[in-house]
């Protein structure tokens, strides 16, 4: 990796908007890396074809074909071996990480998250984050652990509440600043891989 450019590997379940910007970023030499591989355990995702037809290799492992997390995970580990991946980028991976991926790939996932944690972790951060009626919301990239969005803070930033936002104003606010900030991160995470090599 010290020489040539980092391959990173897209854990997807959706739509796929910051796997997207990814990919662009990577394209437009914005980060210093390629994406090697999209992945999603929903086959239905759209994301999916929206990484086909910027020209990356991207595929479902379906859960429901395996018999338990750890050949489900060990397959998507496989994958990201073969692809030469060095980090695991979730971009709205509705799954929790299991030991087998978090030992492969230990301090090498990372996931972007929308609400300033470590406050509102786990699912409808945006609707947990207006019913507690704050002022300033926001996304965080940060490490995954084996702590639920309890991983170390790599970036974040902040969006105004106003008082007739919805969940899907909020929503939509949010995902602006995700977008900014996730190829940020990763090109912070690489470098100090790169550090770390030194
Ligand atoms: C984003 O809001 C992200 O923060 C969360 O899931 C959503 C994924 O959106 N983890 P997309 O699939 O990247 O459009």
């Amino acid at each position: 990796m010290s020489t040539s450019k980092a391959s990173l590997g897209i854990l997807i379940s959706g739509r796929g908007s910051n796997m997207d910007i990814i990919i662009r970023a990577c394209q437009a030499n914005q980060i210093n890396a390629d994406v090697a591989i999209v992945i999603s355990n929903n086959p239905n995702a759209n994301g999916l074809i929206l990484a086909n037809s910027l020209g990356i290799k991207a595929l479902a492992v379906n859960p429901r074909d395996f018999n338990t997390k750890h050949e489900y995970e060990n397959t998507i580990c496989e994958l990201l071996v073969d692809h030469s991946v060095d980090l695991v980028c979730l971009a709205g991976y509705m799954k929790i990480v299991g030991n087998t991926l978090l030992k492969k790939y230990d301090n090498k996932i990372i996931n972007i998250h929308p609400s300033l944690l470590p406050s509102f972790k786990g699912l409808n951060a945006q609707k947990q984050a207006l019913e507690y009626g704050v002022k300033f919301a926001g996304c965080s990239v940060h490490y995954v652990n084996d702590v639920l969005d309890g991983g170390k803070i790599i970036l974040q930033d902040i969006v105004p509440v106003s008082e007739d936002d919805t969940e899907e104003t909020l929503s939509h606010k949010i995902l602006e600043k995700e977008h900014q900030i996730y190829p940020k991160a990763i090109q912070k995470v690489l470098a100090s891989f790169k550090k770390s090599e030194e």
